[in-house]
């Protein structure tokens, strides 16, 4: 038998073999396997449609709580093509988190790393994913927001602010993409808002965005195929800048295009993904946050005056000081500002769930997560459980104060909340991730928010022009884009 034969013949009878076996050996070790109760749906398409379907954002949707009632926080199912395990239990979820490249591995569908890039940090695991988190460690680091980011967020909430007219109708989260957009690019890129370059990445952005959130089918057509052509001709734009720098000798802008070309050996299209990767983790979830706190400050009215309450005196301090620009003690000093901003993140649940896969066999609470299984941990269910947080459902920043003063919908009456339950929340307050992969811009945001809600407060009151609430697709979003009515308040100590 010549070579040629023995590869068209022999071989793949071997192969065709080995994967028999490998396959019945793997169904026979799985028949020993403690698995979670559930239901694994329809062949391949498993459970997926039921657990992508729109739901309110406030709430973990109709496919959960059926499932969570029937089975437990912990059950078994078929999501995006793979046997997963979806959990909702807190103690599961900081479990797997914490064990990231021990027992779990970050495991995102494919279509991400499609559309984000191979090199991108939300699909790199193990030695790249770490080399590239301490550049974006570094970038994000407390030292700079305060030298160097609290200034920009200012001036970029001021931007989009001061445009506002009284006794209009804004879109609410359109204008809050404007500010983190416009921020991300001055500070990835040095680009500046309202010029035809900025202008046009921000065009090819959106239909970029929409691409990252629809089905990935790659046809004539789709929204995911014209993300994949919106996505090169970003990567082409951010090469032409990093070549001009290259050229002009002017690698040391400080923005994070200029600090990686100086200070670190990523290659060319490493460097691509990352700003890309960058643009997009810090721009959508920051507005999405901002425009929930719109939408939850509208329906709490007590809340709205409290925190507008802190930030007047803030002002106060600053004119009887001659100041005019916020520094790092003013937002410090914004305490119950981080309440809402809290309270917001825990009832909004910008990023849901996350993706995960078992790099071994695990066994948690007497249940068996066999090895190369999907794990889903479900942060937005922790952060709605009723026998974690009191009322769950309702918008109350005071239970995030360490004297609960009580909810707005009690008015100001003081909650059962005790110092326990209190130091459980926070223990299972997880909206941005946690273990290894902490979300690297989690400062940031909330200096965004902070300082965005600080010049909110002071200048306008608002309220919904038209009903709009946000939806889980599971991406959050308000269909109408929070169309608000905004009137100027009277400002007692302008600063500008
Ligand atoms: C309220 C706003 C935000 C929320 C809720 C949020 C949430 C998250 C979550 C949950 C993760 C973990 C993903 C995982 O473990 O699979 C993450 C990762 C990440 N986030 Fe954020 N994020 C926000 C804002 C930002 C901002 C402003 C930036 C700045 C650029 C940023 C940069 C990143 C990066 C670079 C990662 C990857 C970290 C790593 O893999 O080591 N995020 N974020």
């Amino acid at each position: 038998m010549s070579d040629l034969e023995f590869s068209l013949l022999v071989l793949p009878s071997i192969l065709a073999s080995l994967l028999i076996f490998h396959l019945l050996a793997k169904r026979s070790k799985q028949k020993s396997y403690h698995l979670p109760p559930g239901n694994m749906g329809w062949p391949f398409l498993g459970e997926t449609i039921g657990y992508l379907k729109p739901y309110k954002a406030t709430t973990i949707g109709q496919f959960m709580e059926e499932h969570i009632s029937k089975y437990g926080k912990i059950y078994r199912s078929n999501l995006f093509g793979e046997p997963t395990i979806v959990s909702a239990d807190a103690g599961l979820n900081k479990f797997i988190l914490r064990n990231e490249g021990r027992l779990f591995e970050c495991s995102y569908p494919r279509s991400i790393g499609g559309i984000l890039g191979k090199w991108s940090m939300l699909v790199l695991v193990g030695d790249m994913h770490r080399d590239m988190r301490i550049i974006s460690l570094n970038f994000l680091s407390n030292a700079r927001l305060r030298t160097h980011l609290l200034q920009e967020v200012e001036k970029h909430t001021l931007l989009v602010l001061e445009c506002w007219k009284n006794n209009s109708v804004i879109c609410a989260q359109d204008e809050a993409k404007k500010f983190t957009f416009n921020l991300m690019a001055k500070h990835i890129m040095s680009l500046d808002p309202g010029k035809p370059e900025t202008e046009q990445l921000k065009k090819e952005y959106i239909t970029f965005m929409k691409g990252v959130v629809s089905a990935p089918l790659n046809f004539p057509g789709t929204a995911y195929r014209k993300a994949l052509q919106s996505r090169s001709i970003i990567l082409q734009f951010i090469e032409r800048r990093m070549e001009e720098r290259i050229k002009a000798k002017c690698e040391d802008e400080d923005d994070l295009l200029g600090w990686v070309l100086k200070n670190s050996n990523l290659s060319k299209e490493q460097i691509l993904d990352l700003v890309l990767s960058l643009l997009f983790a810090g721009h959508e979830t920051s507005s999405v946050s901002i425009a929930l706190a719109i939408y939850f400050l509208q329906s709490c009215p007590i809340a709205f005056q409290e925190l507008r309450e802190e930030h007047i005196e803030i002002a106060k301090a600053k004119k009887q000081s001659q100041e005019t620009e916020l520094n790092w003690d003013d937002y410090k000093k914004m305490e119950f500002t981080q309440c809402v901003i809290s309270e917001t993140l825990r009832l909004g649940n910008v990023v849901r769930f996350l993706h995960r896969k078992a790099l071994r066999d695990v066994r948690y609470k007497g249940y068996d997560i066999p090895c190369g299984w999907k794990v889903l941990p479900v942060i937005a269910a922790v952060h709605l459980d009723p026998s974690l947080f009191d009322q769950p459902q309702q918008f109350n920043p005071w239970r995030w104060q360490d004297m609960n003063r009580g909810s707005c919908y009690t008015n100001g009456s003081s909650s059962s909340s005790t110092t326990a339950s209190r130091s459980s929340s926070n223990n299972n307050f997880m909206p941005f991730g946690g273990g290894p992969r902490l979300c690297a811009g989690s400062e940031l945001a909330k200096l965004e928010m902070a300082v965005f809600l600080h010049h909110l407060v002071l200048n306008f009151h608002w309220e919904l022009a038209d009903s709009d609430q946000a939806f889980a697709f599971p991406f959050v979003d308000f269909p109408k884009g929070l169309p608000i009515l905004v009137q100027h308040k009277h400002n007692p100590f302008p600063t500008s």
